[in-house]
């Protein structure tokens, strides 16, 4: 019989599906669960494939590739979509077709199979991966195909003999790994209704988190970060640090209206303690290690860079090219900045590099200072220059207030 490899999260969309392949698509299925750090117990999920039909199933410990591979270039080029997200879920979906590529290769599959509905970005990021890594496998996404919803679910389940799990299903749709985890569906449909707490797993109110601040300090290399209050940690391990104290104070937590790739806005709910933690202090380091107009250019690049990545297209051209210029970007962006965590802030309060282009001399306002004020003069009088040839010459371009027009109230006012 063809072989299929399927994605496998152990839930009831998935367990379903190994059932459904079989039966209307005649194929032995493999599950394939890659632990990006979303929690679970692996061995478990393993049991449940192989009880629900699949003929061999794998997990594969994921978590450092992730963060080795994608969640670090992800910081460096400050990737964080519409200002809102710092992409979790789409960071892993390449990563996922790339694992799901290799084992349909080392078992001959001739398919491979993922539980993405016909709605999401989801599809498209495995889709337009898979295609790309290897154009021969044929895909097969049997919620995007078939006609079944919630209780048809569930009741082919019970007609199936395949459990239903026992924790109690929230009504959302959720999606988690170490990076973040992100709710949708259920009450948070209606954009005008406050997300209500349960929406939140991870991060405590900000309202009831500790009322003494806790401060940290992460020390950065070219970008990435190698130590917490000065001992070294490997990604893994460093980001589940920071996860921890940013639930704690509730840290990461927003509440976003977003524009899906396939052109629907969906309100979705964030909890991304460790990104956030991560980012705020990354861009504090930036502030003294990057010029005006490398920070004025940087930013043009992480919101195409966070496009590329949102949009799916991880293994492109154009990532290659925005990856170049992150690595010489990301040189000097070294040394260590202090956090504060307090009610689900997190900010910035110190900042130190061997790169620093902060200095004292230059900034002060004492008696140290050495910044040429005379200099202040000759230079004001060319910044401005253009600006007041244009108002001497065409008369009202310099003499005017913007008008704002308001329906209603005349034509304008000033
Ligand atoms: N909106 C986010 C994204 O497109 C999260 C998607 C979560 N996926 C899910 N299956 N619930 O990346």
């Amino acid at each position: 019989m063809e072989k299929v490899v399927l994605a496998y999260s152990g839930g009831l969309d998935t367990s379903v599906a190994v059932r459904w392949i079989s039966d209307n698509y005649s194929m032995d299925v493999i599950t394939l669960t890659a632990d990006l750090g979303q929690a679970g117990d692996m061995e478990a999920t393993k049991r449940r494939a192989l009880a629900v039909g699949a003929v061999d199933a794998r997990t594969v410990d994921a978590k450092q590739m992730f963060v080795d591979h994608f969640v670090w270039p992800s910081l460096q080029a400050s990737a964080k979509y519409e200002d809102a997200y710092y992409l979790a879920t789409a960071l892993g979906r390449p990563l996922i077709s790339w694992l799901l590529v290799d084992l349909a290769r080392e078992t001959g599959a001739k398919a491979v199979a993922h539980g993405s509905t016909g709605k999401g970005n989801d599809q498209v990021r495995f889709d337009v991966s898979i295609n790309t890594l290897e154009p021969s496998l044929r895909i097969i996404a049997p919620m995007r195909e078939w006609n079944m919803n919630r209780d048809q679910e569930i009741d082919y389940a019970k007609k199936h003999d395949i459990a239903i799990p026992i924790t109690p299903e929230r009504p959302y749709s959720t999606d988690a790994n170490l990076w973040g985890r992100s709710v949708e569906a259920g009450v948070l449909e209606d954009a005008w209704v406050e997300p209500p707490e349960d929406v939140y797993e991870w991060t405590s109110n900000p309202a009831t988190a500790p009322k003494d601040p806790e401060y940290i300090e992460v020390e950065f290399e070219q970008g990435i970060p190698i130590s917490i209050d000065s001992q070294l940690l490997d990604g893994v391990p460093l980001i589940q640090q920071l996860h921890e104290a940013g639930c704690r104070h509730g840290i990461g937590r927003s509440d976003h209206v977003e524009n899906r790739l396939i052109g629907i806005k969906s309100r979705e709910i964030y909890e991304m303690p460790a990104a956030e933690i991560l980012h705020t202090a990354h861009y504090a380091l930036e502030t003294i290690t990057l010029t005006r107009e490398q920070m004025r250019f940087k930013k043009l690049v992480s919101a195409e860079y966070a496009r590329m990545v949102y949009d799916g297209l991880w293994f492109s051209g154009l990532h290659r090219e925005l990856a170049a210029y992150l690595e010489i970007n990301q040189k000097n962006v070294t040394g260590t900045v202090r956090i504060k965590l307090w009610k689900g802030t997190c900010t910035a309060v110190g900042r130190k590099s061997p790169e620093s282009l902060y200095q004292t001399e230059l900034a002060t306002y004492g008696a140290d200072d050495t910044f040429d004020h005379n200099a202040a003069l000759g230079f004001i009088k060319l910044h401005g220059l253009s600006q007041q040839t244009q108002a001497r010459t065409q008369i009202a371009a310099g003499r005017e207030l913007p008008r704002i027009s308001r329906p209603g109230k005349g034509d304008s006012v000033q």
